[in-house]
């Protein structure tokens, strides 16, 4: 049986940075307040006209991905896209990146995962590649939250937390044993559904039923969380599903060299650490400089630990998420 490595990591954020200080002057909001409960100072946001979506980020981001893999383009066998924020309601963002990245044709899948869907993607490529069917494997993460948060008073306690950006990974096939994605675990549990969505339009809602009801109230087009139930349970599944990673496996604790988790809120991050009883440099916290960048965060964090010489040979990286959906997961990797 075949085994599965990631064999580069590429990551771009759009050059517009948006610090807490910049979100005063359209919010009621305070540094002090944001920096207390998420942990985040600053975050990226798309401008109009600066040629950034969805897929052209993940394109950057793929490209230096693909390089430092050392694999063209031509050669990926698959492309599976994360995204919560695809560039079109229809088709989904994958086929844009086939085509952006001259690939004559090849399978495109957009996995709607949310936070998990890096998590959920790179299960799926090792499978793929585990059972033969594919060899070389691009796995973009990519949202463009900016267009779609409500930047007004109302929408403070959740527009504050997410940013823009764009991470990538190439998968491929390895007969190497001792360098290997050692497995992955998945769950949902759709009875939450609601607590962190963006509910209308829909299809049972759409878009001009919406403008004829004219309702200055309906902000059912912009996300909604319950942040006391997604904390509650992100605490609770993050756990689990490490501990079912690291016990499918036979490794204790002390075998992590670094857990990435999902970039949710500083202060998620910090309870596993301290629940684990993991050392600061144990577990790696970028959210501060790039908010919660969704199904984008956990390549990017990846692509920055891999690029200040983090990942070594041999290290055991533990990748774990927990989104909307909700959906949670992880991946155990010998790098
Ligand atoms: N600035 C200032 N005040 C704010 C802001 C803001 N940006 N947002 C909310 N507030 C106010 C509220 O209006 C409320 O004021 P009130 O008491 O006068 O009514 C007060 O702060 C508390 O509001 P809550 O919504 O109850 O805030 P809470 O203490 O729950 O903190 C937070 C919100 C930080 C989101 C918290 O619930 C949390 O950490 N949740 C975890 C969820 C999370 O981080 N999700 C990240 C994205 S989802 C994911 O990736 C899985």
């Amino acid at each position: 049986m075949y085994t599965s490595k990631i064999v580069g990591l590429g990551k771009f954020l759009p050059d517009n940075v948006v610090t807490n200080q910049d979100l005063t002057k359209i919010m009621d909001t305070s540094n002090e307040w944001i920096v207390e409960r998420t942990g985040i100072e600053e975050r990226r946001h798309i401008k109009k006209g600066d040629g950034n979506s969805t897929s052209s980020m993940g394109v950057k981001a793929a490209k230096i991905a693909l390089e430092r893999a050392g694999i063209n383009a031509k050669q990926i066998d698959l492309i599976l896209f994360a995204t919560l924020s695809p560039d079109y309601y229809m088709p989904g963002s994958g086929v844009l990146v086939q085509d952006l990245l001259n690939i004559p044709t090849c399978p495109a899948m957009d996995i709607r995962n949310q936070c998990s869907g890096f998590v959920y993607s790179l299960a799926t490529a090792d499978q793929f590649i585990k059972t033969g069917m594919y060899k070389n494997i691009l796995i973009i993460g990519s949202e463009v939250h900016s267009g779609a948060l409500d930047m007004s008073t109302k929408g403070r306690n959740i527009s504050v937390i997410f940013g823009d950006g764009a991470g990538a990974a190439v998968v491929t096939r390895s007969n190497v044993k001792k360098s290997e994605i050692l497995s992955s675990h998945l769950h949902s549990e759709g009875q939450h559904a609601e607590e962190l969505s963006m509910i209308g339009p829909n299809t049972l809602r759409w878009v001009p039923q919406i403008i004829s009801e004219n309702d200055p109230n309906d902000l059912s087009y912009y996300p909604y969380m319950n942040g006391q139930a997604v904390f509650k349970n992100a605490v609770m599944r993050f756990s689990e599903v490490i501990n079912a990673g690291l016990e499918h496996n036979n490794l204790e604790v002390e075998d992590i060299s670094l857990l990435i988790p999902h970039q949710a809120n500083l202060r998620i991050s910090q309870f596993i650490q301290r629940k684990f009883g993991l050392r600061e440099g144990q577990v790696y916290n970028n959210i501060m400089r790039y908010g919660n960048t969704t199904a984008a965060s956990i390549p990017i964090a990846l692509t920055e630990a891999w690029e200040e010489g983090k990942l070594k040979d041999g290290d055991l990286i533990v990748l774990a998420a927990f989104g909307a959906g909700f959906t949670w997961g992880s991946n155990i990797i010998r790098w």
